[in-house]
């Protein structure tokens, strides 16, 4: 008899459902009896105890619903080790609910900051075994998390759409990516919508070379053009400026967000008509792809795979076209980039696209 803790953390994405639903299959077919113990909206259902048994029909049909069952919230690392606000110890909770329940492990889905407590719950004694879900793909140890190739294909989608508006009016269009302090999705979703400049925090951009590269489209005849901006852009003199400098500035920030200074810019120095669209949450949302669906399955049943051996500690990632394990201890607290210099960045360059740089 296996008895395991599952809970989801963090930002949603899509198929979560899918990857639990690999778990608790891959584990079922093995003929061992199991009970699930769902924690309810990520670590707080784990810090106040507050879970729901789960049972096979729970798994039935989730295979393609975005979303999790277990519902999903932030808490922060570094308030982990803080008390709540009536004195609770929240790290001793989870270890007093791991162990009332008798439990014989966590599995646990989240990115980053996930990462941190699950190591941390393995450092404190905990058997724990994590799945790598973020639409931002940047968990160190994988190559590819699950959530991210539904999200590129929204935010391609988005670009899709706005490429015929954009072509009708001559106008220079904004769309805005989400992937926190990362660049994959933007230069994923960019250059597969056929954006014409793809700004990623990885690539500090200069505005004038932004607008240069516009400039030169309207040479070659081109009425409009098209920009992915990540959330997380950033000019090169603000990456410039120390930590303390750039805190400052976003005290004051009057945009809603980059996309809006950048488009300020634009406008100002090429007089030209710039739109922003900000596809926001609608990147997390809606049904996993099919090749979320496989992935997350695969990295599910492995998991399942990893509980029946005995084997915790690890992250069930994926690595050169193989799925491995990495251990926790070697992914928390890394994020995972683009490298400027690396082969996709060059290749698109070579496409005719700008980087700003
Ligand atoms: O990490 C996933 C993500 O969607 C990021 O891309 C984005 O910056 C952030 O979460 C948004 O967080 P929230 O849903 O808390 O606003």
């Amino acid at each position: 008899m296996k008895r395991i803790g599952m809970l989801t953390s963090g930002g949603d994405c899509q198929a979560l459902n899918a990857a639990m639903r690999g778990v608790v299959k891959s584990l079922s077919y093995s003929g061992e009896p199991v009970e699930i113990y769902g924690f309810l909206e990520g670590y707080k259902g784990l810090i106040y105890g507050n879970f729901r048994m789960l049972t096979g029909a729970d798994f039935s049909g989730i295979l393609t619903k975005g979303g999790t069952i277990l519902g999903s919230s932030r808490t922060p690392f570094k308030l982990m080790r803080e008390p709540d606000e009536n004195g609770l110890d929240k790290v001793e909770a989870m270890k007093q609910n791991y162990y009332k329940l008798r439990l014989d492990c966590l599995v646990i889905l989240g990115g980053n900051g996930t990462h941190k407590t699950a190591n941390m719950l393995r450092e404190e004694g905990l058997n724990v075994v994590t799945l790598p879900k973020t639409i931002d793909n940047d968990l160190w140890g994988t190559d590819m998390t699950f959530g991210f190739q539904s999200a590129v294909n929204i935010a391609t989608d988005c670009i899709d759409c706005i490429h015929t508006t954009a072509a009708s009016h001559g106008r220079v269009f904004i769309v805005e990516v989400m992937g926190h302090k990362v660049g994959y999705l933007t230069l994923n979703a960019g250059m597969a919508g056929g954006a014409d400049i793809i700004l990623i925090p990885e690539i500090p951009y200069d505005i004038n070379k932004v607008v240069e590269a516009i400039n030169k489209r309207s040479e070659r005849g081109s009425k409009f053009t098209i920009l992915a901006v990540a959330e997380g852009a950033i000019s090169k003199e603000d990456a410039a400026l120390s930590k303390k400098e750039y805190k400052k500035k976003m005290a004051n920030y009057k945009y809603p967000s980059v996309s809006y200074e950048i488009a300020e810019k634009i406008q100002k120095k090429s007089g030209l008509d710039v739109r922003v669209t900000v596809p926001g949450h609608t990147q997390r949302g809606g049904s996993p792809c099919p090749y979320d669906r496989v992935f997350a399955s695969r990295l599910g049943a492995e998991a399942g795979r990893l509980i029946l051996n005995g084997e915790y500690g690890f992250m069930v990632g994926y690595r050169n076209r193989e799925i491995v394990k990495v251990p926790l201890e070697d992914v928390a607290g890394k994020l995972k980039m683009v490298a400027p210099d690396s082969d996709i960045i060059r290749e698109a360059k070579m496409l005719g696209i700008s980087f700003g740089d």
